[in-house]
């Protein structure tokens, strides 16, 4: 069985990106990220509605992390640390599996630079590395060309595909699941 302890938090720095904590005063920049509709496009999540949803939202993840339950870092700029501009992280952790579902996203405003490829690289060695994963798996809407892409670029393979598993706003959704395994052992 896997043995997790966030604490001390990890930061992650790569090329360009800072990784770090959440904390309270994101929430303004997570508001702005989970409202943006091109965000959510293929999510099947609700925009949140105000701020005070945006406070609940990362008071979970803090907790989440308090908890050993799951791992997620605000996504900024080397050059503005204050500045949230996405979040990458693992949930639906499986201790008796080795295993953890990668999550992530990120303002439209800095799509398309490679920003997120940087961020999944660094975010899957600290997964295999430090919390001793045997495989993270993805879970995309397949029309998510962006996402199947950034996938694929940075070594996962797509396992499995569901047909209509995904139910929201009265809507059937299929699901891709991607996995890359750590053979690092
Ligand atoms: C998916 C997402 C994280 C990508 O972030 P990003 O920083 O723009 O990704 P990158 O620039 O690192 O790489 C994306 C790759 O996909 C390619 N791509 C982008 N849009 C594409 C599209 N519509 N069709 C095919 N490929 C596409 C890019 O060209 C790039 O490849 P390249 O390096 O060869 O040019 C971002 O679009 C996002 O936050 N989307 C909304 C949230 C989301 O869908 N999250 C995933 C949930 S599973």
């Amino acid at each position: 069985m896997l043995d997790i302890n966030f604490e001390p938090f990890t930061e992650i720095t790569t090329a360009r990106l800072l990784l770090r904590k959440f904390s309270l005063a994101d929430v303004p920049a997570m508001f702005a990220l989970r409202s943006n509709t091109q965000v959510l496009e293929f999510l099947g999540r609700e925009p949140l509605k105000n701020l005070d949803e945006a406070t609940a939202l990362v008071t979970t993840i803090l907790k989440n992390l308090e908890d050993n339950n799951g791992i997620m870092w605000g996504i900024c700029l080397q050059e503005n640390k204050i500045q949230l501009i996405g979040s990458i992280g693992f949930w639906q952790i499986e201790k008796e599996n080795y295993r953890a579902e990668i999550g992530y996203m990120l303002h439209p405003q800095y799509w398309n630079k490679g920003f997120m490829q940087e961020a999944i690289k660094a975010v899957v060695a600290f997964g295999f590395t430090q919390m001793k994963l045997n495989s993270v798996k993805a879970s995309i809407n397949p029309r998510n060309a962006a996402s199947a892409a950034l996938l694929e670029k940075t070594g996962f393979i797509r396992e499995a595909y569901f047909k209509e598993d995904y139910y929201f706003r009265g809507e059937f959704f299929d699901s891709a699941v991607y996995g890359i395994l750590n053979n690092q052992h």
